[in-house]
């Protein structure tokens, strides 16, 4: 059995995967409300959470298989990209387990993760493979070469989609996280939709995504709206459509370029229904098919480092006690290693 242990952002996640990848225990504990109150995430905040919280996780996975750690073959545990503080705990706590048993500790990419949760099988992928992870933390495209190394072509130069839709939900006074309930205030709407940038976005990069722009015009635009129940709906559902637009525009384009045979798309803005209705209709016209990360697992979750980890494991992919150069990516090396992601044992 591998363990999977996630605390990269506000969630703390832990599953068991047999030797088989199938699903012995998986539990997401949620810190949506203690962020709620500052509309996002406070760092100190959640590794506190995830102090308080992954013990009783990791002990309810062994209580309720009946299993215990001496079963295990290896600990999987998120390495980064991620919020400092909760990184180290999740590490550490995996360091305190596989200490005790002697156990290998599995170092998991987050970001490939999300992708690996869009298919059964990396190894079923024929042909070129284009992989979108958006997020409250990326929007990152991947060129998939010989996975797991994967090639970044390119990402947001300055917020994330996750963070577009934040940041608007709490201008319009919604709760967080902004992604989900904005989707469910402009499911309102029955007004045209306002445009929130006449012009196309430009990057110096054209493959580039940024929500800047888009951030701008929509506080501009709510601070001359009076808000009401038609007017919040209709903004939520001009700001999810530009959102999702722009999204649909890099994508188009890679395709374009890249002419891929599969398209890959995860991490928790991959619930939206509006984009998961688009790019199912997009695929289709192009002949491409689409991997959408199933909506259980599009959020940050444990199962995913599990699966991903098992299969570094038998890859040979691992670092064996006593973990000497086992610590948190920081956010340079995670920069780097995106760029060319190679995974040292
Ligand atoms: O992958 P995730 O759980 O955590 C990160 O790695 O960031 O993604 C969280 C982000 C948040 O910004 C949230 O607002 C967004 O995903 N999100 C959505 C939806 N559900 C979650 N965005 C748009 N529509 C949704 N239905
Ligand atoms: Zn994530």
């Amino acid at each position: 059995m591998i363990l999977g242990i996630e605390t990269s952002c506000d969630d703390t996640s832990v599953a068991l995967v047999d030797m088989t990848g199938a699903i012995l225990f998986h539990q997401i504990h949620s810190q949506e409300s203690l962020h709620g109150t500052y509309g996002g995430v406070v760092p100190e905040v959640a590794s506190r959470a995830h102090v308080e919280v992954l013990p009783s996780l990791v002990r309810s996975a062994f209580l309720d298989t009946g299993l215990s750690p001496s079963h295990l073959q290896g600990i999987a545990v998120t390495r980064g990209p991620g919020l400092l503080g909760s990184l180290l705990t999740g590490i550490s706590f995996a360091k305190g387990i596989g200490s005790a048993f002697r156990l290998p500790l599995i170092g998991v990419d987050h970001v490939q993760a999300h992708l690996r949760a869009c298919v059964d099988s990396m190894e079923s992928l024929q042909g070129k493979t284009i992989g979108l992870v958006i997020s409250g933390g990326h929007t990152h495209l991947f060129r998939i070469e010989n996975w797991p190394t994967m090639e970044l072509v390119s990402q947001t130069v300055d917020d994330a989609a996750g963070e577009a839709f934040d940041k608007g939900a709490k201008l319009l006074g919604l709760p967080y996280p902004g992604g989900p309930s904005i989707q469910k205030e402009a499911e309102k709407n029955t007004l045209p939709l306002l445009p929130l940038t006449k012009k196309r976005i430009r990057t110096e990069n054209p493959l580039d995504f940024s929500f800047s722009g888009l951030k701008t015009a929509f506080s501009l635009l709510v601070r001359k709206t009076e808000l009401n129940e038609r007017t919040r709906p209709l903004l939520a559902a001009s700001l999810q459509h530009a959102i999702v637009e722009h999204v649909l525009d890099r994508i188009e384009q890679t395709v374009i370029q890249e002419s891929p045979s599969h398209l890959l798309v995860g991490g928790g803005v991959s619930a939206n229904a509006l984009l998961r209705k688009k790019l199912q209709v997009f695929s289709e016209q192009q002949g491409m098919t689409l991997h959408l990360s199933p909506l259980s697992l599009a959020r940050d979750n444990a199962l995913m480092i599990a699966r991903h980890g098992r299969e570094l494991f038998l890859s040979g992919m691992y670092t064996p006690y006593p973990y000497t150069s086992f610590s948190p990516y920081t956010r340079e090396a995670s920069d780097v290693r995106v760029k060319k992601t190679v995974l040292q044992p």
